[in-house]
């Protein structure tokens, strides 16, 4: 049985990573054990985990089941955790809670549970001890579920297999995807950038990217299947090729990618550290990359970026912000901001919300600053009140909103083009423009799957209205 150690997370060496092409097998005694069975799978945290969510989709499928929306209903219930924040944690436990439940009066119930939370050994330490958890598995070694699976349903013993090796690259492991018109595609794993308050770099290893022609034949043939949106997916995605010594880089993989005829292209997320402006020059003459780009900022003070190891001062992000800005005309950014990071005085705090100032983003993502055991930034003395650091929270977020807002009053009247996802909660159509605005459409279902241009109606803080334009 094997634990995770983020100790042993923590290593990188300059070992080469491994591409590894034939580690997906299934053998023929296993491949019907899903037949006539159900899954229900439940995805918390980042898109990566959504994107992993959908490799284990892909798989589950090869063993016959099916998936259902109902947990009730289901013989295997999966869940693809996330340990960003505390927050993260609580959730899955109380959902293990009504999978307890559930278990009592169905047993024979199968449950898994991987993603990053599965990569904490105190974490691991307490699934190992949960009778509910037939199945323990890590980021590392996704591929080998189907053989883990088989043997949990075999054995009726708990199978734990997560490992802190720093990790390979896994190639040819099927996919199913969500949507059939956008698609999440990996460039790299991993994270080596190790910001202080950051558990990411102990629970995925070390940063790998994968080779060029993989990602290019993989967008080639989304292309072929009549995709139109790829997002390009990483923790880091503008230190992609780093690790691989090829004099390659992000500029070049842009490029080559937008050369395959995608209509929408985007990446997430850019570290600021690595914006060169060969890329800024690649994303501004290519049409099909979109001018929108998440740009984390983390913290508006340079005492606290020093603290969190971001490598960057406000200036710096500055510059390269309205360098972004100059040269991609009507580029949205949006950003990441941590309040209470531990030390924040108010003056620091203050530093954060002239940024936010100076910047305007079109929309944040705003979080306190939650303790991850194992980080640097877990040791600090935090001496904020809760209601502190509520309050810091709330303020941030009200300048964030009217930002967003004025941000979006800018589209009305306007005419943008929509990728139409499908039918939204009010009924209406709904989609993105290139810029990531959330736009809700009147229209007939038609539309789905099609770029059509729309009228901006009306605008709210995090959405627009629109009609479809008349040709
Ligand atoms: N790789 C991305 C971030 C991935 S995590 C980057 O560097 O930009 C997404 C966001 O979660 C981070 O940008 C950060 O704002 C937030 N976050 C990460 N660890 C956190 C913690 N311990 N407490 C609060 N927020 C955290
Ligand atoms: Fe975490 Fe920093 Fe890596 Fe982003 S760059 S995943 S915040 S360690
Ligand atoms: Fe969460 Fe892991 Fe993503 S910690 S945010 S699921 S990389």
């Amino acid at each position: 049985m094997n634990l995770p150690d983020l100790k042993k997370a923590k290593i990188r060496t300059s070992e080469k990573v491994n591409v590894i092409k034939d580690d997906y097998k299934i053998p023929d005694n296993i491949k019907n054990i899903g037949k006539g069975k159900k899954f229900y799978l439940k995805t918390y945290g980042c898109q990566m985990n959504v994107h992993d969510s959908e490799n284990i989709k892909g798989m589950l499928n090869d063993l016959m089941y099916t998936e259902t929306e109902e947990m009730d209903e289901a013989d295997l219930i999966l869940l693809n955790t996330c340990a960003i924040r505390e927050n993260a944690h609580n959730k899955f436990f109380g959902f293990l809670g009504r999978v307890k439940h559930l278990k009592e009066y169905k047993p024979n119930i199968i449950v898994g549970v991987c993603g990053c939370m599965a990569q904490e050994e105190n974490v691991c330490d307490i699934l190992k001890k949960n009778p509910v958890v037939n199945l323990v598995f890590g980021t590392h070694n996704l591929h080998k579920l189907p053989q883990l699976l088989a043997d949990a349903i075999k054995t009726n013993e708990q199978q734990i297999e997560v490992y802190s090796i720093e990790g390979n690259v896994y190639e040819n492991v099927p996919v199913k995807r969500d949507s059939k018109y956008k698609a999440w595609v990996n460039i790299q794993f991993g994270c080596d950038k190790f910001c202080t308050y950051c558990i990411v770099p102990y629970t995925r290893g070390k940063q790998r990217s994968r080779m060029p022609e993989d990602i290019i034949n993989e967008v080639k043939e989304l292309v072929n299947e009549g995709y139109l949106e790829v997002t390009l997916l990483g923790q880091n995605v503008n230190a992609y090729g780093k690790d691989l010594d090829m004099n390659y880089t992000m500029a070049n993989l842009l490029s080559d990618v937008a050369k395959t005829g995608i209509k929408r292209l985007r990446f997430v997320t850019s570290h600021p550290w690595d914006f060169s402006d060969e890329m800024i020059d690649t994303i501004a003459k290519y049409d099909n990359i979109m001018p929108y780009i998440h740009l984390p900022l983390q913290s508006g003070s340079n005492r606290i970026l020093k603290l969190m190891g971001r490598r960057y001062t406000k200036e710096e992000y500055f510059e390269l912000f309205t360098k972004l800005k100059e040269r991609i005309p009507g580029c949205s950014i949006t950003t990441d901001i941590i309040v209470a990071f531990p030390g924040e005085t108010e003056e620091d705090f203050n530093d954060t919300l002239e940024m936010v100032n100076k910047c305007q983003y079109d929309s944040a993502f705003t979080f306190i600053y939650s303790p991850r055991e194992g980080t640097p930034a877990a040791k600090m003395a935090n001496p904020l009140t809760e209601d502190e650091k509520n309050e810091r929270l709330y303020k941030l977020n009200e300048l964030v909103n009217k930002y967003a807002l004025e941000n979006n009053l800018k589209y009305k009247g306007k005419k943008v083009q929509v990728l139409i996802e499908g039918v939204g909660e009010k009924n209406t159509l709904f989609g993105y423009t290139d810029t990531m605005k959330l736009v809700n459409v009147e229209g007939s279902e038609d539309y789905i799957g099609k770029i059509v241009d729309v009228i901006i109606t009306d605008v709210k803080t995090w959405s627009l209205d629109g009609e479809i334009a008349k040709k």
